[in-house]
């Protein structure tokens, strides 16, 4: 069962863990958290492992972040899974990576079923392999009436490419008459994105101690405070995640006001 007690038996300082999540929760959280998962090559890199191994332990981390964001009420995460710079790596790591979603639906399915996780997905979908677009499918499916966090994979995902597209549908609607160029503003912009069913991330995370966007999210992420951390993401635990939103909730977001 993908419940309280079992998240956290395991840990030696669960107490110290439950009494952070609860003073947290006290306090507004993110609705709405980014995460670029960088770092999982210089984690097998270390251990003299295959990336791949490192891409493996990846995925593990994805299952308790998503935990996590549920248990502290964060409405959605939107997860860095693949690029769509990606595909220049070797054939193998990422035919790999694109097995992930398989393994990682295939095993967690039931779970977020349970906890009323809704999976979805951004990204081009077209140039997936038959068997990732299938597994996320299914899973979008089979968690379409779940209303708790979404689980947000962004795969096959490149923020230059989506803001080129939505420019281009813009200019066919305005071309088409269906939308004139005085009603186009930031509201109505954000919604030819692939995220405009959610709000802008109030949080970025990125680990690995890189400081860029990498093409991500760049529209939305305009005004989201940013947290970067040195920890390799298979490495990246409740811990982590408690002191990110945390740190969050210090800051003063002013969007530009004073
Ligand atoms: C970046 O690290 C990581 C990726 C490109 C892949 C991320 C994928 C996962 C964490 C697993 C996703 C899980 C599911 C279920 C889809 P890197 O390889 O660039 O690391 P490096 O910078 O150390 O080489």
């Amino acid at each position: 069962m993908f419940n309280k007690i079992r998240l956290w038996k395991n840990k030696n300082n669960s107490s110290t863990l439950r009494d952070k999540i609860e003073k947290i929760k006290k306090l507004p959280v993110p609705e709405h958290v980014a995460i670029i998962m960088d770092g999982n090559g210089r984690w097998a890199k270390k251990r003299a492992l295959p990336r791949i191994a490192g891409h493996h332990e990846g995925m593990k981390v994805v299952r308790k972040t998503t935990k996590l964001a549920n248990e502290l009420g964060l409405k959605a995460i939107t997860l860095y899974a693949f690029s769509t710079e990606n595909w220049k790596r070797p054939k193998n790591e990422v035919d790999y990576i694109m097995k992930l979603p398989d393994e990682f639906l295939g095993t967690f399915l039931p779970e977020l079923i349970e906890e009323n996780v809704q999976v979805k997905m951004m990204g081009y979908k077209s140039q997936l392999p038959v068997h990732t677009l299938s597994a996320i499918e299914k899973a979008i499916e089979e968690t379409k009436n779940n209303d708790g966090l979404v689980l947000n994979f962004a795969l096959n995902y490149g923020s230059r490419a989506e803001i080129l597209d939505a420019v281009k549908q813009v200019v066919n609607d305005c071309n088409s008459g269906k939308l004139l160029e005085d009603q186009l503003d930031e509201k109505v912009f954000s919604s030819y994105l692939m995220t405009t069913e959610f709000t802008d991330p109030d949080l970025l995370i990125r680990t690995s101690g890189e400081i860029r966007l990498s093409n991500f999210m760049l529209w939305q992420l305009a005004y989201s405070e940013l947290w970067f951390t040195d920890v390799l993401w298979p490495d990246f635990n409740e811990e982590h995640l408690l002191e990110a939103v945390e740190a969050f909730q210090k800051r003063q977001r002013r969007f530009g006001g004073v």
